[in-house]
């Protein structure tokens, strides 16, 4: 088994899975802004900023395996890198390379259409659909305890995102007349259709489980390299990608495909792809590194990290729900890494009666 590799000293292991945490509390803040903080009118084309995503990673991708190619004795890395990324099992990539369009489309309705905060609570089903997806496809047993965990897991994270949101819709509500249609919608937005919101963000959780899960296996029971698997993910992800930005609904005032393509990207179009960019690699490494169910922990602990960065920054005070959630998100994570056997008996008791 290849030995973890390190980052000045500590595993990478658990680099990747606090660096994701980090990233994912930064992703659906910057990319909610992003979306309604303008005017429709003014806003961006999300099929403009899935295909940038898939095109920046892939290329990052190729730069990071052509470079550990040419430290390596391979003669002709370039070629050699070639000849890997159209292996006669590229075609695998295709089926997770699809779901992952189709996950980052809807994560854009849905974001457009749910406060953050709600957002991030729903979305966190994910852990669920991931764990089925990881007993379905690569057989892991879990045992009663671990499903237990999962759960108390989820229940947790919905506890503090839910007393996060109400919090979170408060400065909103000073902006719009009181008893107005929309008094709870942030400035400018566009009008938010919470049911469009749920379906898309229900739809991304089994697309993410699913997807996550089918790369883990392809990587894991394969020898070829991490970063080529991106390249050929990205490559795969081009064509449905493409088609929205091809023939998708035409922007207003259309002046053509291209000018479309980059009308009204501005800085926070920009930043909102360059975290996903970001998240997409760091994703990469912590599947490769640990697994798709560590990383559920992990960006469940990020909500904490994210509300406790609040405390600080902006004066937010600590509620009880906020203790009750993320107590019941640090239990879950203690019990869910309890080896075999030696999990607490009263709970052993209750789940086996
Ligand atoms: O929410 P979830 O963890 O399922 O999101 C995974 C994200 O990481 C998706 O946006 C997907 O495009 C990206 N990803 C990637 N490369 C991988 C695995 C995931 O870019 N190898």
């Amino acid at each position: 088994k290849e030995a973890t590799p390190t980052v000045f000293g500590l595993p990478l292991k658990y680099v990747s899975l606090v660096t994701l945490a980090v990233q994912n509390a930064a992703l659906s803040i910057v990319m909610h802004y992003s979306r309604v903080s303008t005017p429709p009118s003014k806003s961006y084309s999300p099929a403009s900023a899935v295909l940038l995503n898939e095109i920046l990673k892939g290329s990052i991708s190729f730069g990071i395996a052509l470079w550990r190619l040419s430290k390596s004795d391979v003669p002709r890395p370039f070629k050699h890198l070639l000849c890997e990324t159209f292996s006669h099992d590229c075609w695998k990539l295709s089926i997770p390379a699809v779901l992952y369009v189709v996950q980052n489309s809807l994560q854009f309705v849905a974001i457009s259409n749910l406060p953050v905060a709600t957002f991030q609570v729903t979305y966190q089903m994910k852990i669920l659909t991931t764990a089925a997806f990881s007993v379905l496809l690569l057989r892991r047993r879990l045992t009663s305890t671990k499903w237990v965990s999962l759960f108390f897991l989820a229940a947790g994270v919905a506890i503090v995102q839910i007393q996060t949101s109400t919090r979170a819709l408060a400065p909103h509500k000073l902006n719009r007349p009181v008893g107005s249609a929309h008094e709870s919608a942030p400035l400018y937005t566009h009008i938010m259709s919470p049911l469009k919101g749920f379906g898309a963000v229900t739809a991304a959780c089994f697309t993410s489980g699913l997807a996550g899960v089918y790369f883990e296996m392809v990587l894991k029971n394969s020898k070829a390299d991490l970063w080529v698997r991106n390249v050929q993910l990205s490559l795969f992800s081009l064509v449905p990608a493409l088609v929205p930005v091809l023939y998708g609904p035409p922007m207003p005032d259309s002046h053509g495909f291209i000018a479309d393509f980059f009308k009204n990207f501005g800085g926070w179009a920009w930043a909102t792809v360059s975290v996903q960019v970001f998240g997409g690699l760091v994703t990469a490494v912590v599947i490769k590194y640990s697994d798709n169910i560590l990383k559920g922990f992990a960006t469940s602990l990020s909500i904490i990290l994210s509300f406790l960065a609040s405390v600080i920054l902006f004066n937010f005070s600590i509620t009880p729900s906020f203790l009750i959630g993320s107590s019941t998100v640090l239990i879950a994570t203690w019990l869910y890494n309890q080896p075999a056997g030696k999990e607490p008996s009263l709970l052993v008791n209750v789940v086996n009666s």
